[in-house]
């Protein structure tokens, strides 16, 4: 795997374009399943998570290439539902190619997405709100195998608003007689965007973005353009790394509306936001103000995924702040990192109590997974000295060019 080399303490300045959404890409092109004909997506970023996900389109048959950002998917001739188990578990969002094999040839044999280092993703939710709509499964070693010959409408009302699971339960209803009401669905902007591009495609579906989704099923689906919007937890992270090295950065195309919460607390620590039609505006503050006390939460509250880049930005205040984490089991990855570039950290339970503000030194780190390794690269952004990250192809698997975003700011940061 490559190395990122990062010389810290350099403000940034300039812009750079925010990328199309991963999560809202990879739900969308499991949809595609369901659309016989060619379906064209712009915006779409250049990730492994999509490559990956391109493949396994491939192998159920389905034609996908592309012309420059443009992703054309034709899923008319699926001859597979197999996911073969070295794929699925590459990556945790093939498990929505669950529910768009269910929906459109009621079958499906899926390798379990596995678990990563930030917890054990089990799938129990999926299983338990499909079962409850006539899906019944059967679980071997290595595969989940589904049968769907009596699907039917219904609603499901989700223990917890998971994301995966509220779409994969939209993925195989849309094409299911009758009504299905999803309550308690989970309301992030990705599920919103899933339900505008199959309702683009002619689906009906009202609700998207709330805890009430409501599918009326259609007796087919028709290739259609959809334009992916930006991804507001790379945008977050590049609002982070401002906020450590300072500087003053525009952000184009960052999905502004769907960054309250991080905002909010950006604002709190003393950034100077500007929305704008064009993007976002950061001006970061000469030192970051008021410790606080940040709570990750389920859509709108504050995103799981920009924990660990803002607990990065609290080693930098003053006095003793908190970071809970709600979400996930293990998502604390860079506490070690981070104690070994200078900051006072002590983790209890689902929290870790912070002690700033500790300087930052360079030194070599390592990244275990996508987001704990981009929050690593914004460390090193305000480190004195320089930072190699290790292992960066996780940071790949969501941020398409993570070093070259950065040098359009300034830094100075080099594959190695
Ligand atoms: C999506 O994961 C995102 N991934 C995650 O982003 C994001 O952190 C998460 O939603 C929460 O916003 C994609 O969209 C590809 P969940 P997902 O089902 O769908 C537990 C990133 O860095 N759970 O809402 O897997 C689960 O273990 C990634 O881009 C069950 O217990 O999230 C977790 O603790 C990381 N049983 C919590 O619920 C289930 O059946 C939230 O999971 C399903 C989930």
């Amino acid at each position: 795997m490559d190395s990122i080399q990062i010389n810290g303490g350099i403000p940034l300045q300039g812009q750079v374009r925010i990328q199309g959404s991963k999560n809202a890409v990879l739900p969308i092109l499991a949809a595609t399943v369901l659309i016989e004909g060619t379906c064209l997506l712009s915006n779409c970023p250049k990730i492994l998570d999509v490559y990956r996900m391109q493949k396994m389109l491939t192998e159920l048959g389905s034609q996908v290439y592309w012309k420059g950002n443009e992703l054309y998917i034709n899923s008319e001739n699926i001859n597979s539902d197999v996911m073969k188990r070295e794929d699925t578990k590459s990556i945790r969002s093939s498990i929505t190619l669950l529910g768009a094999l269910i929906g459109r040839t009621k079958e499906a044999k899926v390798g379990y997405p596995g678990g990563c280092v930030i917890g054990n993703r089990p799938i129990d939710i999926h299983i338990e709100a499909l079962s409850s709509l006539g899906v019944s499964f059967v679980e071997t070693e290595e595969y989940l195998l589904a049968r769907a010959d009596h699907l039917h409408e219904g609603i499901v009302k989700l223990r917890f608003p998971s994301v995966g699971a509220t779409e994969n339960l939209i993925l195989s209803s849309v094409l299911v007689k009758g009504n299905t009401v999803i309550q308690n669905a989970a309301k992030e902007p990705e599920i919103y965007s899933l339900c505008e591009f199959l309702n683009t495609a002619g689906a009906k579906i009202e609700g998207a973005g709330t805890s009430v989704i409501s599918i009326k099923g259609v007796e087919r689906l028709n290739g259609c353009s959809y334009s992916i919007p930006g991804d507001r937890i790379v945008a977050g992270t590049y609002l982070a790394g401002c906020m450590v090295a300072g500087g003053a950065v525009l952000l184009r195309e960052a999905p502004v509306n769907q960054m309250k919460a991080t905002l909010n607390v950006a604002e709190h620590m003393g950034a100077l936001l500007q929305r704008a039609p064009e993007g976002l505006y950061v001006e970061a503050p000469r030192k970051l103000v008021s410790p606080c006390n940040i709570k990750t939460g389920v859509y709108p509250g504050f995103p799981t995924d920009l924990q660990s880049a803002f607990l990065v930005l609290l080693t930098q205040i003053e006095g003793e702040s908190q970071m809970e984490e709600t979400i996930f089991e293990n998502r604390f990855r860079i506490v070690d990192s981070l104690r070994a570039m200078g900051a006072d950290l002590t983790v209890n339970n689902c929290k870790v109590i912070v002690k700033g503000k500790t300087p930052l030194y360079g030194t070599v780190v390592n990244a275990e997974e996508l987001r704990g390794g981009a929050a690593l690269v914004m460390a090193g952004l305000g480190a004195k000295g320089n930072t190699k990250v290790d292992s960066v192809d996780y940071i790949y698997r969501g941020y398409e060019n993570i070093g070259r975003d950065l040098r359009e700011l300034g830094a100075r940061v080099y594959s190695v």
